[in-house]
């Protein structure tokens, strides 16, 4: 018999340590022959602790386990949920990125080879470097920060460009509201961004790596350290990849904790020990860019797509999605859901079959009055654009983005002139400060709010040019995208601003 207990902190928050003890002890005393894995988790967080047990016959899940239920859970007594597989949330799923999170050990190389880790890079490791790029352009994926550029051309402006050192750089700044993915991915699979990571560098000629990782993720710390030791014992980095020749190492930098610095020019400067304040582009990072060579930076998603694209081939990837959204997007259902967690489908399923058919509609029961997708940056869209197609330009098209797919739901009692406060604030308390619309800008659009907020009617058209300054003038998403949020607040929830209700009155 198997024990699976998931060692995700979003577990772990919960009580899955206690119950990973709880549970041993139970085998113990019985003399039981049973072995507990920790995994990664399974994306239903809502069932954290979820435990699953093989009896032989597949993965049975207990969901919300406490220590108490260990006895039951071992004798198969307490009520279960069937099949993990089975399970609806799970079942409806496209599980490319995150295939191994919760079915492996996530410290464990044999395991990771033993569901396909590696393959990836063993195929690459025979492709020429022109191949390589090729793949990548070709699957379509494109970079799952949230800006949606082609990451196949990123690695070719960097493989093309002359120098004597080149670097990857994955952005694990996870810094969005509602997003976890790339937590999950680290804690839950850390080989498969690793595996990513190697076959960037043998395709562009860098043959140094980094993942910026933030402070705020300590356990997400822990084993990417420990997975970078293990795949250095095992030739996986290091002088010869896997005995092929090539050199590729990386390694762990932590950073101190600053929204800007998941804006990549700033993630370089804070790599490189200097305050994390943007860099004006160009130079583009990819010509110059870590101490001034040619650098890939990448999010944690778009590396730890690249193996599954390697292993099952360009054409099998590109063929999930919709449009020039391309394969699949782990998408990160939060806030007021009751269902929330994890859920990686093809793009193209309309933004309300996830919240309310996916998703279970809102935890407190009310109805659904907004959505945010895309962090604090991104629009909040109203119950009546619930058809929009998950993809980047159907987001577009709505004035919305998907970022890096982090979906947070509001109900009806949430009030929107105080979220556009609250998205304003939030700029001016991260803003990096370089350039005047964001820094200047964010402090006085906070003051227009408030005057909107105390009956000033002709605060409003100052807040609208405020916006279009800052949209037009900022040097960076952060003050850029921050009209986002504000004017969508505005514009789609009239009701919750009493000076433009009765102005249309
Ligand atoms: P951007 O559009 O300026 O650049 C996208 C990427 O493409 C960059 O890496 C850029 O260097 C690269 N690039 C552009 N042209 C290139 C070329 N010809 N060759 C090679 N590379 C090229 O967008 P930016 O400012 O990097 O990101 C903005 C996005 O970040 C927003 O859409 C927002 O959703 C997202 N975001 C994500 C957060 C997260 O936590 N993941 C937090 C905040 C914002
Ligand atoms: Fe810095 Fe804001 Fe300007 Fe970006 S928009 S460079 S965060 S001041």
């Amino acid at each position: 018999m198997k024990i699976y207990v998931s060692m995700d902190s979003a577990a772990k928050a919960v009580g899955a340590d206690q119950v990973a003890e709880a549970l041993a002890a139970e085998v113990a005393a019985h003399g039981l022959d049973a072995q507990i894995v920790r995994t990664g988790s399974r994306g239903m967080i809502w069932l954290e602790p979820l435990v699953e047990v093989d009896r032989g016959a597949g993965r049975v899940a207990y969901g919300n386990a406490a220590p108490a239920d260990a006895a039951g859970i071992v004798a198969g007594t307490a009520p279960d949920l069937g099949l993990t597989e089975e399970i609806p949330f799970f079942a409806a799923q496209t599980r490319l990125t995150f295939a191994r999170c919760g079915v492996t050990d996530p410290l464990s190389l044999s395991d990771y080879e033993a569901h396909g880790g590696l393959a990836g890079l063993r195929r690459a490791l025979g492709m020429d470097r022109a191949a390589m790029v090729d793949e990548v352009k070709t699957s379509g994926l494109r970079g799952r920060g949230g800006a949606g550029f082609p990451t196949g051309i990123k690695w070719e402006t960097v493989s093309n460009a002359k120098a004597d050192q080149k670097y990857i750089v994955c952005n694990a700044d996870e810094g969005d509201s509602g997003t976890f993915a790339d937590r999950m991915i680290m804690e839950g699979d850390p080989f498969c961004l690793i595996e990513g990571m190697v076959i960037a560098g043998l395709a562009t000629g860098a043959t140094k790596g980094f993942v910026y990782l933030r402070s705020e993720y300590p356990d997400a710390i822990v084993v990417m350290q420990r997975a970078v030791e293990l795949a250095r014992d095992a030739g996986v980095l290091g002088a010869s990849v896997l005995g092929s020749g090539h050199a590729f190492d990386m390694e762990i930098r932590v950073g101190a904790g600053a929204y800007v610095c998941g804006e990549e020019t700033s993630l370089l400067n804070s790599l490189e020990g200097k305050r994390g304040i943007v860099r004006a582009k160009p130079p583009l990072p990819a010509l110059e860019g870590f101490l001034g060579k040619p650098t890939v930076v990448n999010n944690v998603l778009s590396l730890a797509t690249i193996p599954v694209i390697f292993e099952k081939g360009a054409a099998h990837y590109s063929g999930f999605g919709l449009g020039r959204s391309r394969g699949t997007m782990p998408i990160q259902l939060a806030g007021n859901i009751r269902h929330g967690g994890l859920f990686e489908t093809a793009f193209g399923m309309p933004l309300g079959e996830l919240v309310n058919g996916i998703g279970g509609g809102t935890a407190s029961g009310r109805a659904v009055k907004a959505v945010q997708v895309g962090g604090p940056l991104g629009a909040y869209l109203p119950v009546s654009k619930f058809d929009t197609a998950f993809g980047y330009e159907e987001f577009d098209r709505e004035g919305a983005l998907i970022g890096h797919a982090g979906v947070v739901v509001f109900d009806e009692s949430a009030d929107m002139l105080k979220m556009a406060r609250f998205a304003m604030e939030f700029c001016a308390v991260e803003s990096c400060g370089k350039c005047t619309p964001c820094r200047i800008g964010a402090v006085r659009g906070v003051e227009t709010i408030d005057r909107i907020a105390a009956g000033d009617a002709g605060a409003v058209e100052v807040l609208e040019d405020l916006c279009e300054v800052m949209k037009d003038g900022s040097l960076c998403a952060l003050g850029g995208f921050t009209p986002f949020p504000v004017m969508s607040a505005l514009r789609e929830f009239p009701e919750d601003f009493p000076v433009v209700r009765e102005a249309a009155e």
